[in-house]
C-alpha cells in the first residue's frame, strides 16, 4: 500500500517555495481551477444519466434545472474564480464580452481566460472532452480589470493548462517551469502527480487533422499534409493518423506519444477555426514548455498580439521537427509560387 503521494497542492507549493517573493496567489488560483475541474468531471461522469435522472421537467434529483454541459462548465469556472480576490477579469468562449468580477467581491492581480468545455460535440458520443485555461498578470493600472488585461500575447502567460475528461481525468499545466501532469483519484477526490516534467518527442508518430477539409486548404497545407503521410520524396517517414475532434484530447495524445496537430485556415474558415486566446495560446505555452513548438504557419503562436477576445488563428502544434517540417513546406510552396527562396526554420 502506498503511503506517500504528491497532491497537486503540495506540488504547487513546493514549486512556489523556489521563489521567496511569491505571494501564493497564483497557487491558490490554480487550486480554484482544480476545484472547478473536479466539479465538471463529476458532472461529465453523470452526463449519460441526465435524461434518466432528469425526466421530470428536466430537473435532476436535487430538483435543479438541467443545463447543457458547456453552460454548466462555464458557470462552474466563473463561480469558482469570481469571489476569491485573485482575479480582476475573465474571458470565456461562452461569453461574448469579458466577464467582470461582481462588484461585491474584491479584484486581484490575474486575468483568466478559458474554454470551459472543449470538444463539446464529443459529449453526446461519450468521447473525451476538456477544459483549457490561460492566466495573465493584470496590466491595467486601475479599476476592476478591462479587456486590455486579456488582450496580451501568449508569451506573457504566467500559467496555462488543460483538463482532460477521458478514461481518467487529468490536469496538465505549466507555469513556465516545465509541464506537469496530474491524474484525479476519484476515490479521494485529489489530483495526484502522475507525469512530472513531460517532454514531448522531437519527432512524432501521429498526425491529427480534419482531412475532410483537404480541398479547402491552400497548396502549401495540402503539400505538407501529403508529406506527413509520406507522400514526398526525401520528406518524412509516413505517420499514423489520429483525430478525435477535441483539441485537448488530440493535443494530449500527441504530447505524450509525439505527433502534430493541425487546424489550418481553409476557404470556409479563412482565419483558422480555433481561438487564439483560450485554445491556441495556452496549448502553445504547454507545447514549448515540453520542448515542442506551435505556429500559425508563419508566426510563433506565442508572439501573436491579439486584437479581439474571440480572435481565431490557424494552428500547427506538437513535436518540434514535425512543426518545423510543416512550416517549412508551407513557406517553400508559397515562395515557389512567388519565385523567392527561403531558409529552413530548423
Ligand atoms: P469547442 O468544442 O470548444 O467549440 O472546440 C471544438 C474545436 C476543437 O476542440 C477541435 O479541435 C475542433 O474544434 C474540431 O473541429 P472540426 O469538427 O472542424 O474538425
Ligand atoms: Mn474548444
Ligand atoms: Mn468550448
Amino acid at each position: 500500500m502506498q503511503t506517500s503521494v504528491t497532491t497537486i497542492e503540495r506540488f504547487i507549493v513546493d514549486q512556489e517555495h523556489r521563489y521567496p517573493e511569491a505571494t501564493g496567489e497564483l497557487s491558490n488560483l490554480l487550486y480554484d481551477i482544480a476545484l472547478a475541474a473536479k466539479l465538471i468531471a463529476a458532472a461529465i461522469r453523470r452526463a449519460g444519466l441526465v435524461n434518466i435522472l432528469g425526466t421530470a421537467g428536466h430537473r435532476n434529483v436535487q430538483g435543479e434545472e438541467q443545463q447543457k454541459l458547456d453552460v454548466f462548465a462555464n458557470e462552474t469556472i466563473k463561480n469558482c474564480l469570481n469571489h476569491t480576490g485573485r482575479v480582476c477579469v475573465m474571458g470565456s468562449e461562452e461569453d461574448e464580452d469579458v466577464i467582470p468580477v461582481p462588484p461585491e467581491y474584491p479584484v486581484g492581480k490575474y486575468a483568466v481566460l478559458f474554454d470551459p468545455l472543449d470538444g463539446s460535440s464529443n459529449i453526446d458520443v461519450n468521447s473525451a472532452v476538456g477544459t483549457i485555461f490561460s492566466i495573465y498578470r493584470r496590466v491595467s493600472m486601475e479599476g476592476r480589470g478591462t479587456v486590455t488585461d486579456v488582450l496580451q500575447p501568449g508569451c506573457k502567460q504566467v500559467a496555462a493548462g488543460y483538463v482532460m475528461y477521458g478514461s481518467s481525468t487529468m490536469l496538465v499545466y505549466t507555469t513556465g517551469q516545465g509541464v506537469h501532469g496530474f491524474t484525479l483519484d476519484p476515490t479521494i477526490g485529489e489530483f495526484l502527480l502522475s507525469q512530472p516534467k513531460i517532454v514531448t518527442p522531437r519527432l512524432g508518430q501521429y498526425y491529427s487533422v480534419n482531412e475532410s477539409n483537404f480541398w479547402r486548404w491552400d497548396k502549401g497545407v495540402q503539400t505538407a499534409v501529403r508529406g506527413l503521410k509520406g507522400d514526398m520524396p526525401d520528406g518524412m517517414q509516413p505517420k499514423n493518423s489520429r483525430y478525435i475532434g477535441s483539441l485537448v484530447a488530440d493535443f494530449h495524445r500527441n504530447l505524450i506519444a509525439g505527433g502534430i496537430f493541425l487546424y489550418p485556415a481553409d476557404n470556409r474558415n479563412t482565419g483558422g477555426k480555433l481561438r487564439l486566446l483560450y485554445e491556441a495560446s495556452p496549448m502553445a505555452f504547454i507545447a514549448e514548455q515540453s520542448e515542442g513548438s506551435a505556429t500559425d504557419g508563419i508566426n510563433r503562436i506565442l508572439d501573436i498580439m491579439p486584437t479581439s477576445l474571440h480572435q481565431r488563428t490557424p494552428l500547427v502544434i506538437g513535436s518540434r521537427e514535425d512543426v518545423g517540417f510543416v512550416a517549412d513546406t508551407i513557406r517553400r510552396v508559397a515562395a515557389r509560387n512567388s519565385g523567392a527562396t527561403v531558409q529552413p526554420t530548423l
